[in-house]
């Protein structure tokens, strides 16, 4: 295959040069009497995108599912009851570990294509008198079915029930991407990666904590120990880490935080917004449908896209990798075969996202799926071009001028 593979997987994302290089340095000291002043600037800076001052921001070697683990062992006890959604793959594998953690959890089964059911959650907060749930957990963006859900309508339920469960988000495939408010939202546990808005390699698992998720840590019986949140806050607090950090990852994390906070988070969001759109006219000129079903819950960061009956999406990904070196997410689980993803995060403008939709088009076309080669491209580039000035007319220079 000639050039370079276009990711465009809901992440893995695309990496930055200012990332690749400033990863590509001598491995270093992780005790050195210097290195504070680099790790202390950098839970800082955390911080600001995860827009929380009263939170404590944990960088573990690992990928978001050891973020979730942190989450639940750190805070909670076997046997605590757990409410939590299902309404698509990374909801499902986050009950799914719960279970596996001995924890007992109440899931509602929500619909693949739909939001976060907050009206199902209100419901069962509100019957609970007695407090038997401890944690609410909530995935912001399901990356299976590309659904961004209404978190702060879920602290809206928690509090209108006068409920105190911690609630816990997965911001995997949201966090520094979509605007995400750990504070105002009263968010107690967010779990990020870095392999997605981040636009680093896979390899960490940041975690950010309330003071009330801190609390509860103290008294939560769940073993752990490599993801133990007192060990790391204990040496964090010196700006040191309780084992070997993936230093070469924060060097690239430094970087990622550089270029985002460059950029201005809220700009950030905007682009991700205007390219999302652009991949979502495209679909609608080809004729072809969104998983989400409501533009309410349209991601920003990740589109699923269902095929005809009758198509298996699993070959049309497999023939845009082939044949056109395009990378393109396949659907997951309960929507294997039936839908195909575009991942639109990280590092990206239109120009990329305009060969991703082009490469696209060819492989659905050459699949006989009936979509018209052009259209979805010219969709995007209407939505992303400057608006047009049907009578402006430029003027002439005179001969000679
Ligand atoms: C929403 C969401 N949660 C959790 C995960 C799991 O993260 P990881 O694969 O980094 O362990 C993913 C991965 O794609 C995800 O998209």
């Amino acid at each position: 295959m000639s050039a370079r593979n276009a990711l465009f997987i809901p992440g893995p994302s695309n990496m930055p040069d200012a990332i690749r290089q400033a990863m590509d340095i001598p491995l270093e000291d992780q005790r050195a009497p210097d290195f504070p002043q680099f790790t202390l600037g950098l839970f800082r800076d955390l911080k600001k995108v995860f827009k929380t001052e009263q939170g404590q921001v944990f960088v573990f070697p690992g990928s978001g599912t050891g973020g979730w683990e942190a989450a639940l062992t750190n805070t909670l006890s076997p046997g605590d009851r757990v409410l939590a959604a299902r309404f698509g793959q990374f909801s499902h594998l986050w009950v799914e570990m719960c279970r596996r953690l001995g924890l007992e959890v109440d899931a509602i089964e929500g619909e693949w294509g739909e939001g976060a059911p907050i009206e199902a959650y209100a419901e069962r907060l509100a019957a609970d008198k007695d407090h038997r749930i401890k944690a609410v957990l909530v995935c912001h963006n399901e990356t299976a079915t590309g659904v961004t859900s209404d978190v702060a309508a879920l602290r809206r339920a928690l509090d209108a029930a006068g409920h105190p469960a911690l609630l816990y988000v997965d911001g995997v495939s949201s966090i520094a991407s979509i605007d995400f408010r750990m504070d105002e939202w009263g968010v107690d546990l967010a779990v990020a990666g870095s392999q997605k808005g981040f636009m680093l390699p896979t390899g960490l698992a940041i975690v950010a904590v309330s003071p009330k998720a801190m609390a509860a840590a103290a008294e939560a019986k769940s073993f752990r120990c490599y993801f133990d949140f007192a060990d790391m806050a204990r040496t964090n607090k010196e700006g040191y880490f309780p084992y070997t950090p993936a230093t070469t990852l924060l060097r690239g994390l430094r970087a990622s935080l550089d270029l985002l906070e460059r950029e201005g988070l809220e700009q950030v969001f905007q682009r991700h917004h205007r390219l999302a759109e652009g991949v979502r006219q495209a679909v609608a000129a080809w004729g072809l449908k969104l998983c989400a079903r409501h533009p309410r819950w349209h991601s920003d960061t990740v589109s699923a896209i269902v095929l005809p009956a009758g198509f298996d999406s699993n070959v049309v990904v497999r023939h845009a990798y082939e044949r056109y070196n395009l990378s393109l997410g396949v659907g997951l689980a309960k929507v294997a075969g039936r839908v195909f993803r575009i991942g639109h995060l990280g590092s990206l403008n239109e120009i990329m996202l305009l060969g991703a939709l082009a490469g696209t088009e060819m492989a659905l076309a050459d699949q006989a799926i009936p979509i018209e080669l052009g259209s979805g491209v010219a969709a995007a580039q209407a939505h992303y071009a400057l608006p047009r000035q049907a009578t402006h007319v430029f003027p002439r220079r005179a001969v000679g001028a």
